[in-house]
């Protein structure tokens, strides 16, 4: 059933939208409206509605506030050439928040539910979806426990939030290749923790080592497995995929779903999409040591991170406590730039949908 709808009465003129958009960065500026849909034990979901942005009143003794019952998703809205927007997956980006919710003991919203509100959402801000080169409006949904009390339990009333954000590249050097910190002193996930749910707690484990990369002069951190420090995982908020060989040979791996990372959706669509332009692509376990012999005997050719937001971005140099080496040449891999040209033309509607990825909003 479709969302209600309250205008908000006081959105941003064109001149201030149109500011925004220029250059948006990434999650800085918000959209007139979002949704709210809320839980409770007794009535379950209501029905919701699309409102105008804006603050929310929480009591300081919320459950999320204290306890960290708080879980997310991220996907965005591309312009087509038709005018029409459409999404990429967001049935993937629904069952992702369905198990997030379940690992955080939290209901889970029904995936017609969370469509529901992506397309309402992106019907009331169409406007700020502009059809600029890697421009996107960015979607967020969140949840949240909102019962008010100390108690450490799950709570027994919930907040579902869907926000919008006009975002241009995700690092604003484009697709210049990041400096990654490998990181041995911090763990992200541990076996049987959160590491594959998409909740608030991991990224705030993620900070301390993200400050250290940037103390080490890299852009990002990268996780290693939480028992030996020595398989690579993910970065803070993007996959990884390394590229074995080169030309018709070239072959995609990314590291294997072992249940502390994120199974991210771009990095799924990759495994195929490398596929459909002829590389043969798999997931395996990847150690800090093969990466380096790899690039140094240079059968290992180029590396890249991906995600919603970093679409696919090229890993150049690589500082860990031990070692520190350049990936290849240190400039993006051509295997690493098609891919991120196929993707792109795939989700902005310049390129034919095989897989029937994408999925109309308005
Ligand atoms: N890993 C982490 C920790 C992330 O936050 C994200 C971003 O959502 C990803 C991987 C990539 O996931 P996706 O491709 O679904 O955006
Ligand atoms: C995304 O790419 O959607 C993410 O959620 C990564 C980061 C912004 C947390």
């Amino acid at each position: 059933m479709a969302l209600s709808v309250q205008r908000n009465p006081h959105p941003r003129s064109e001149a201030e939208r149109a500011a925004a958009l220029v250059d948006p960065g990434f999650g800085q500026f918000f959209t007139d409206h979002m949704v709210s849909i809320e839980w409770t034990a007794d009535g379950g979901w209501n029905a919701g509605a699309v409102l105008p942005y804006g603050p929310l009143s929480l009591d300081p003794a919320t459950s999320a506030l204290h306890y960290g019952q708080l879980i997310f998703e991220g996907l965005k809205a591309y312009r087509q050439p038709d005018g029409s927007i459409a999404t990429f997956r967001p049935e993937a980006n629904a069952a992702r928040f369905a198990r997030s919710a379940h690992r955080l003991g939290m209901p889970q919203l029904p995936a017609e539910l969370f469509l529901e509100s992506v397309r309402a959402l992106v019907e009331a801000d169409q406007q700020w979806v502009d059809s600029a080169p890697e421009s996107s409006l960015y979607l967020r949904p969140t949840m949240i426990a909102t019962e008010v009390g100390l108690g450490v339990r799950p709570s027994n009333a919930y907040t579902y939030l869907l926000i919008a954000s006009p975002v241009g590249p995700y690092f604003r050097s484009g697709v210049k290749p990041v400096t990654v910190w490998l990181s041995t002193e911090y763990t992200r996930a541990a076996p049987g923790g959160t590491g594959d749910a998409k909740c608030a707690g991991n990224y705030a484990a993620s900070m301390i080592a993200q400050a250290q990369a940037q103390q080490q002069g890299c852009d990002q951190v990268v996780w290693l497995d939480a028992v030996e420090h020595r398989y690579v995982e993910e970065m803070g908020g993007m996959n990884l995929c390394f590229v074995y060989g080169s030309g018709p040979d070239a072959r995609l791996v990314t590291p294997k779903l072992t249940g502390t990372l994120l199974p991210g959706i771009t990095r799924e669509s990759l495994l195929t999409l490398a596929q459909d332009l002829g590389y043969r692509s798999e997931e395996d376990m990847i150690s800090v040591e093969e990466w380096q012999a790899g690039n140094a005997s240079g059968e290992l050719t180029e590396v890249f991170a991906c995600g919603t937001g970093a679409v696919i971005t090229p890993v150049g140099h690589v500082k860990g406590a031990a070692a520190e080496w350049t990936v290849g040449d240190g400039s993006p891999g051509p295997v690493t730039m098609q891919l991120r040209k196929a993707l792109l033309d795939l989700q902005t509607g310049r390129a034919p949908d095989p897989h029937g990825w994408m999925y109309r909003l308005t």
